[in-house]
């Protein structure tokens, strides 16, 4: 027998439904058992609020797949970057903004994935290109969703969600910074926003996913991804000049101490700048495995005490601003 439950009140080990009025996610079944704390966690990231259970009370045994949120069970077979399905979520007016917030979120990330466990050449980053535009004109046109975009974070697959996070977050930071000036093309800072991490991809998949302390030489392999990312984007020559700043500074820190150049605040393109502060801040607040992660005040006055300059100033004051409209 079903009964409707608040997700809050679930208890790991229920047999769970999901409500067929909820957007038609791709990753997830309608039906499924929940395996941790964590499964429960990430229901109320999506915004869902109830689901049915096939009985609260019941003892159902543990011992299930691990495909519980089988998060690659459907890629698109073709170029395209995302599934239609997901992209009509996108689109679609009627839904419930919590849902179309997931929609964008989950559409960054599969083309975010798609492009990342391929070889991305031209064609691939023009299909991820078209992809993103749609999630960036929807994140642009719709100021009322961002309180459910910077409310939906997701910890798992650490560089898709990390650059789903970055892309958003700085997005919104810089529509923020720049105000209706019209001489920045935010659709083509959104994509840089991205794709800033794309160079992780010629890393040996042993340094990317190693738990712990890299070595020195591993270390060093790390910091070129800046350099690869741009060496892609300019082979594919898909994408403006200031994203490849973008891709290439993200990891250039004011005082001189950031890499792959060493360049000082003000050599540092002011996109890249915005990249920069928001790749900070969302590596300090999510778990690594190095350390668990600090709370949103915590990283924000960490970051406060190391402000270089009057624009690191304004940007990180843009920051605060957007994370306080969540
Ligand atoms: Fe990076």
């Amino acid at each position: 027998m079903q009964e409707s439950i608040p997700v809050n009140e679930l208890k790991v080990g229920m047999h769970v439904t999901i409500p067929g009025s909820w957007f038609k996610h791709p990753f997830i079944r309608s039906q499924f058992v929940l395996n941790s704390q964590r499964d429960i966690e990430k229901m109320m990231n999506w915004g869902l609020t109830r689901v049915s259970v096939e009985d609260p009370v019941s003892d159902i045994p543990r011992a299930v797949s691990h495909d519980s949120f089988p998060e690659a069970s459907r890629e698109p077979e073709t170029a395209e970057a995302m599934p239609p399905d997901l992209m009509e979520a996108l689109h679609e007016r009627g839904i419930a903004p919590e849902s179309r917030a997931a929609a964008v979120k989950a559409c960054s990330k599969m083309a975010m994935k798609r492009l990342m466990e391929n070889t991305p050449d031209e064609e691939m980053i023009s299909a991820a290109k078209t992809g993103f535009y749609e999630v960036i004109d929807c994140i642009l046109e719709e100021d009322h969703l961002n309180h459910y975009l910077l409310a939906i974070r997701d910890y798992d697959a650490y560089t898709y969600s990390h650059s789903v996070n970055v892309g958003v977050l700085s997005l919104l930071v810089a529509r923020r910074y720049f105000g209706h000036s019209d001489r920045h093309d935010l659709r083509e800072l959104g994509i840089g926003f991205f794709l800033h991490d794309l160079g992780k991809i010629r890393i040996r998949p042993d340094v990317i996913m190693k738990e712990g302390l890299l070595t020195d030489e591993e270390m060093m392999e790390m910091r070129r991804h800046p350099l690869y990312g741009f060496d892609i984007l300019k082979e594919t020559n898909q994408l403006t000049t200031e994203c490849k700043l973008i891709v290439l500074e993200h990891h250039e820190r004011e005082d001189g101490r950031g890499y792959p150049y060493g360049l000082y605040g003000g050599e540092i393109h002011e996109y890249a700048r915005i990249c920069a502060l928001v790749d900070m801040y969302d590596a300090l607040t999510s778990d690594r495995p190095y350390r668990q992660r600090l709370f949103p005040f915590q990283a924000l006055n960490l970051i406060r005490r190391k402000l270089a300059d009057r624009t690191q100033k304004e940007l990180f004051e843009n920051l605060v601003l957007v994370l306080g409209e969540n």
